[in-house]
């Protein structure tokens, strides 16, 4: 399924892919009713977006409405690079790219991985103060979803049938590092 999905992977920047999952994923995740009608254009939708996220310039707009769109219509996550670190363990420096500068949160593909057993660990810099974190799978099914609880570090476990997951984070707290295990694909 995944492999039928290499659509102009690089059209949409990635800063825009983490802030749409970030800030906009809230509502419009697993909106593939086509209950949207997308009447009203870009231009319209500008107002609505910058209610979240302050002022944006046009490409941002562009790019942002072009991902509901993707949403809509492919009732899939939009593809992004899964740059999963060997040993399953994302460094600081690995996790920076994945993060959202301007509103808080991190989004990270977490690659492919195997049906079964799976087990998640973060490490913040501080005591995440407050947050959330979510797991979803290709289709935006929900696997994780978890209040951030006042610590250092967070494990969760989970079961998966297979195939790209995605962790969403929103947190104003710096991640350090992760560590996923899981059977391989
Ligand atoms: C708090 C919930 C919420 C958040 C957050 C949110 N939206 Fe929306 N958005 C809505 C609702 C509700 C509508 C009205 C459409 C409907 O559901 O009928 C809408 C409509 C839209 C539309 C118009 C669709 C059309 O049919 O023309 C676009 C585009 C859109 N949102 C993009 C975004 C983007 C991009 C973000 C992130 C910056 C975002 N939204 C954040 C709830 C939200």
């Amino acid at each position: 399924m995944v492999c039928s999905l290499p659509v102009a992977a690089e059209e949409i920047p990635r800063s825009a892919v983490i802030r749409f999952n970030t800030v906009c994923a809230n509502c419009h995740e697993g909106e593939c009713s086509g209950r949207l009608s997308f009447q009203s254009g870009v231009d319209a939708a500008r107002g609505h977006m910058e209610r979240y996220l302050g002022t944006i310039t046009g490409t941002d707009a562009d790019a942002l409405f072009a991902l509901l769109r993707h949403t809509k219509e492919h009732c899939t996550h939009y593809p992004a690079a899964a740059e999963s670190p060997a040993g399953g363990a994302w460094t600081t420096a690995d996790l920076a790219p994945w993060r959202n500068i301007r509103e808080g949160g991190y989004f990270i593909p977490l690659g492919n991985v195997g049906a079964g057993s799976h087990r998640l660990q973060l490490r913040f810099a501080a005591t995440a103060r407050s947050g959330r974190l979510k797991i979803t799978d290709q289709r935006f099914e929900t696997l994780v979803e978890e209040t951030l609880c006042p610590e250092n570090t967070l494990e969760t476990r989970f079961v998966a049938a297979g195939g790209p997951l995605y962790m969403t984070l929103q947190t104003q707290t710096e991640l350090i590092g992760i560590r996923l295990d899981s059977p391989a694909p």
